[in-house]
């Protein structure tokens, strides 16, 4: 039987991701009419990473639909700490569990664990790479606070590099029509071209700019982001780009009256406490949204409507992805798939979408 993943929004049609916010919505204004639509259901949650909204909002979506949960919260605790491969823990967990709920920080590791596992596997974010559930949450919040998905401009602000959060957002946005970007970073810390190429393909445009000041008047969304310690090679990198960016309520007064302020949250030092109190700030009602819109994407993915292909492409001999930070990388016996534009010379890691010339 195929079985239904969430990996990357983009492997479904937008009315897909249309249809499970429109149902985060209505089950935002009727919570207690789902309460029991998954009665003895078990969701296990595999997190190899810190998290606290989006695990915890992963559990209470599971819980209030009436199901049970499982898992860890720390590799160390498991299996994981003797060695274990992401393959072998899938494939047992996903006979325990109806749903498995994995967060990673290896690029690819979702779809590395969707490719053995017996039940659905959501990817909650893997590495610097994707966190669809936080567009989920994101389409969500915009949608109840801006009214509609489509015609914005929206900043994107702090660690566009390393962010997932902002790739996930970037490559739904610029499906939707008449969206604009404007990035605003440090060259260091500037967009992937990979996201970049989605965003002109997609018909959207963007622009780059490096301060707040330059852009925050323009913007109907500001997207705040925290610089991704974790995923800097070394300190001195990191410290290097710690607080360039503070949002705070001087600055705020050049904003549209309303701007809304977005951030997926843990805030560093991006946003200062008192923007909070300001009636455009949303980040406490996004991470609240993300419980609705995680309800509705777990009862639509146990539906198994739609499953879809995890590899389209091929292997291409001996060829292996060149990201350090990509699953083939770490678990080598993955089959190393690529997906070949045009003439075959450039071929994309169907895992963590690396491009590599050939
Ligand atoms: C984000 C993440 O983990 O990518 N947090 C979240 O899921 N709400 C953002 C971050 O860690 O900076």
């Amino acid at each position: 039987m195929k079985i239904q993943h969430l990996i990357d929004l983009n492997d479904y049609p937008v009315q897909w991701w249309k249809d499970v916010v429109a149902l985060g919505e209505k089950i935002k204004n009727n919570p207690g009419e789902y309460a029991h639509s998954l009665d003895g259901k078990i969701m296990a949650t595999l997190f190899y990473e810190p998290s606290t909204r989006t695990q915890m909002s992963f559990q209470t979506a599971m819980l209030r639909l009436g199901g049970r949960i499982i898992g860890f919260d720390n590799p160390a605790n498991s299996s994981v700490s003797k060695g274990e491969t992401i393959k072998d823990t899938t494939k047992i967990v996903s006979s325990y569990a109806d749903i498995l709920v994995m967060r990673h920080p290896v690029a690819g590791a979702a779809k590395a664990a969707a490719l053995t596992a017996d039940c659905p596997v959501i990817n909650a974010g893997d590495g610097g790479h994707l966190h669809p559930t936080q567009t989920l949450t994101d389409l969500l919040t915009l949608k109840i606070e801006k009214g509609t998905l489509e015609g914005l401009t929206i900043g994107m602000c702090g660690d566009l590099v390393n962010g997932r959060t902002v790739h996930s957002l970037c490559k739904a946005l610029s499906s939707l029509k008449g969206n604009k970007f404007v990035f605003i970073s440090t060259p260091q810390l500037r967009m992937p071209a990979y996201i970049k190429d989605v965003i002109i393909s997609g018909g959207s445009s963007y622009k780059e700019v490096d301060t707040l000041e330059e852009a925050i008047g323009e913007l109907d969304v500001l997207y705040m982001t925290r610089i991704q310690q974790e995923r800097f090679a070394s300190r001195e990198e990191y410290l290097a780009q710690k607080n360039t960016y503070v949002l705070d309520r001087i600055k705020l007064q050049a904003a549209k009256k309303d701007m809304i302020v977005m951030h997926p949250l843990p805030r560093v030092d991006e946003i200062t406490v008192d923007v909070d109190s300001d009636a455009r700030a949303m980040y406490f009602s996004q991470a609240k949204y993300g419980v609705y819109v995680r309800m509705a994407l777990i009862l639509t993915i146990m539906k198994n409507e739609n499953p879809v292909e995890l590899l389209k492409g091929r292997e291409y001999g001996g060829v292996c992805c060149d990201n350090p930070k990509c699953i083939t990388n770490c678990e080598p016996y993955l089959p190393k798939s690529f997906r070949a534009s045009g003439d075959e010379t450039l071929l994309e890691c169907e895992y963590c979408d690396e491009r590599k010339l050939v």
